[in-house]
């Protein structure tokens, strides 16, 4: 009897302190969703696998911890981790591991729309978003069950993509990704399109424009996404919710 009610005592204090996730696949064809959670500033992890195989219109939900920082998720394009796998075993998003991403090194290689948060976070704050900065591969949506914005990406970017930035391309074509510009950039470590090197104060010093064509093009068809490094000022990048909402947020690949 003691110990029944240390156990619930247990699971309601889990309870309090992490928020339900749900990943659902709205895409007509399988996917492979990762999610990192970067270990130097994160002590508590998500009760979910770094990397899991997703067929068309299924869903998990799993819970992360209510301080997340810098968690992100993302997902894997045409996959086979038959042979060699890592982070070329899939033609968009792969990640070092294969399937299941390494917990230390395990982001995705770009093209990769990314999901991405800070829970409770500075003025008690949620943040989240849909970043292309590591350009485009598949349509994503971030939503809440208690009203907060929503942060999208929700339009196929691959076949109008601008020439140079578009693909990698599958088998039959088509093009399954669209580059940033920063992608492109001949020297990522100082470049205005990264926002990098000279260029990294911030806003002031790395203007939009560092970043085109790839901007103009995500930032109009996805004005409620992240379209470069620091795209704050446009009010419609970086998206928040009180903490003290215990958001439940749910990712929606392809809505
Ligand atoms: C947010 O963090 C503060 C400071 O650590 C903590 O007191 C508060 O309970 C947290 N709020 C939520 C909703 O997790």
């Amino acid at each position: 009897m003691v110990a029944l009610r240390i156990a619930s005592a247990l699971a309601l204090a889990a309870a309090a302190s992490a928020r339900k996730m749900t990943v659902y696949n709205a895409c007509p064809f399988t996917i492979w969703p990762a999610m990192y959670t970067p270990p130097d500033i994160n002590s508590a992890l998500p009760d979910h696998t770094t990397g899991w195989e997703a067929p068309a219109w299924s869903s998990v939900t799993f819970n992360v911890p209510d301080d997340w920082q810098s968690g992100r998720i993302w997902g894997r394009r045409n996959c086979d981790f038959s042979t060699n796998p890592g982070p070329n075993s899939c033609l968009t998003g792969g990640c070092n591991g294969g399937l299941v991403c390494d917990h230390y090194s395990g982001t995705g290689v770009p093209p990769a729309t990314l999901a991405e948060w800070t829970m409770n976070g500075s003025g008690g704050l949620d943040n989240y978003d849909v970043s292309l900065v590591d350009g485009y591969n598949l349509p994503m949506r971030v939503s809440t069950n208690v009203g907060c914005p929503v942060a999208e990406c929700p339009v196929d970017l691959g076949p109008n993509c601008p020439a140079a930035n578009k693909g990698p391309f599958d088998s039959s074509g088509f093009p399954v990704g669209c580059k940033s510009d920063c992608q492109l950039a001949s020297v990522p470590s100082n470049s205005p399109a990264c926002c990098s090197g000279q260029w990294a104060g911030g806003p002031q010093d790395c203007p939009s424009s560092g970043a085109e064509p790839s901007y103009s093009y995500f930032k109009s068809n996805c004005p409620n996404a992240y379209g470069y490094a620091y795209d704050e000022p446009s009010g419609t990048a970086l998206w928040t919710c009180p903490a003290s909402k215990y958001a439940e947020y749910t990712v929606t690949f392809c809505p």
